[in-house]
């Protein structure tokens, strides 16, 4: 198989594997006495440093572990109390998993503004607006889109968002092992994330800060948590938690904090794989004039050419897989994401560049002129 799909799920580093077990096994001997919960709230919070650290997060204690970013973004709607006519700020390159809750809140009488992104100055001027009518209760916003890897412009939302305090809600999928995140640097928004994309931890992990202004900006949220003699973010680990898999995803955060998120490598293979595509006659690249996270690159319709046929057929013939976008975001289908890790060899990069760009060609030639 040739994997260009890492920003659905990496394999999980041998060294996470490694930490998951060992944890696990040192647990063992404990389980449910009393030295076995200090044992575990011990290494639980060891867990949430390394994580603070990765994220440049001040106080650990406001970090939750949750099994997947859905799950976290499922629970941050959940605990705020929302009213019909009230307005939820998005864009629409959002994710599924994410738009089901937001289908639910406007179920609810919430109205969804999914604003499309042209360009960085013009989605800020639309949420701008949107702002300006009073009735935005949160926006919730990918840090990178996990449509094209386009970097939203969160820093300059979250002082937007401070200023007519209102929670940002960002969703870190894409980003947290791939670009830096300086969650400091967000005016206490919240910043949910998976473990088992960009940052190679173990399936079913992720992680949520709930910043002590989340809890300002949402009364109801902060009586409940003031009931609580832990910290407020520890109420997002509802029930009983793998502590092997929080080990993993904290020595996967550790790793990537060390050995760096080799973006020199990622843009590498972006640059070699858009000089080689470009030559492909009428194929275009889904892109904004802002930046782009660089272990994702975008291909749009090509006139005249099934792109879903083609990916099935690289899929069946070649075992290349990719992403295909054939349903969403509206006006943007269809299209093909192409990710890498800097785990993927050169080699198997440029194999796929080949594959893509010869059958391309070929169907290139087929097409009326
Ligand atoms: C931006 C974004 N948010 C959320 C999700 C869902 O992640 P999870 O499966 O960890 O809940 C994804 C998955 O692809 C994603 O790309």
């Amino acid at each position: 198989m040739i994997y260009l799909n890492y920003a659905a799920l990496s394999p999980t580093r041998v060294e996470v594997e490694q930490e998951v077990t060992a944890t696990l096994n040192a647990f063992k001997p404990f389980l449910y006495s009393d030295a076995g919960i200090q044992w575990y709230l011990t290494k639980a919070m060891t867990c949430r440093q390394a994580v603070a650290q990765l994220l440049q997060v001040e106080d650990p204690a406001t970090i939750a572990f949750v099994p997947n970013a859905s799950t976290a973004n499922h629970l941050i709607l959940s605990m705020m109390e929302w009213q019909p006519n009230e307005v939820l700020c998005t864009s629409s390159h959002e994710n599924p998993s994410i738009l089901r809750e937001l289908r639910r809140l406007a179920s609810k009488g919430v109205e969804i503004q999914a604003i499309v992104p042209t360009t960085p100055p013009a989605f800020i001027d639309h949420l701008k607006r949107a702002l300006s009518t009073g009735r935005v209760k949160a926006v919730l916003l990918s840090h990178v889109s996990h449509v094209d890897g386009r970097i939203f412009p969160i820093e300059t939302i979250s002082a937007l968002a401070r200023a007519h305090k209102i929670p940002l809600i960002v969703d870190g999928a894409q980003a947290v092992g791939h670009i830096p995140v300086d969650v400091q640097q967000l005016n206490g928004a919240v910043y949910f994330f998976t473990g088992h994309k960009w940052c190679e931890g173990p399936l079913g992990t992720g992680a949520v800060v709930i910043p002590d202004q989340f809890l300002e900006l949402n009364p109801p949220f902060a009586c409940w948590a003031k009931d609580h003699d832990k910290p407020p973010a520890t109420l997002f680990e509802i029930g009983t938690h793998n502590i092997g898999l929080i080990a993993g995803l904290a020595k996967a955060c550790t790793l990537k904090k060390s050995e760096g998120l080799h973006q020199d490598r990622l843009e590498g293979y972006r640059r070699d794989a858009k000089i080689r595509l470009k030559k492909c006659k009428g194929i275009q690249f889904m892109e904004w004039d802002g930046p782009h996270a660089p272990g994702i690159l975008t291909l749009k319709g090509v006139p005249g050419t099934d792109l879903m046929k083609l990916a099935k057929f690289w899929a069946d013939e070649h075992e290349l897989i990719v992403k295909m976008f054939s349903d969403y975001p509206e006006g943007e289908t269809p299209a093909i994401r192409l990710s890498w890790s800097a785990t993927a060899s050169k080699q198997t990069v440029q194999k796929a560049l080949d594959m893509i760009s010869g059958s391309l060609g070929h169907t290139l030639k087929r097409l009326p002129v």
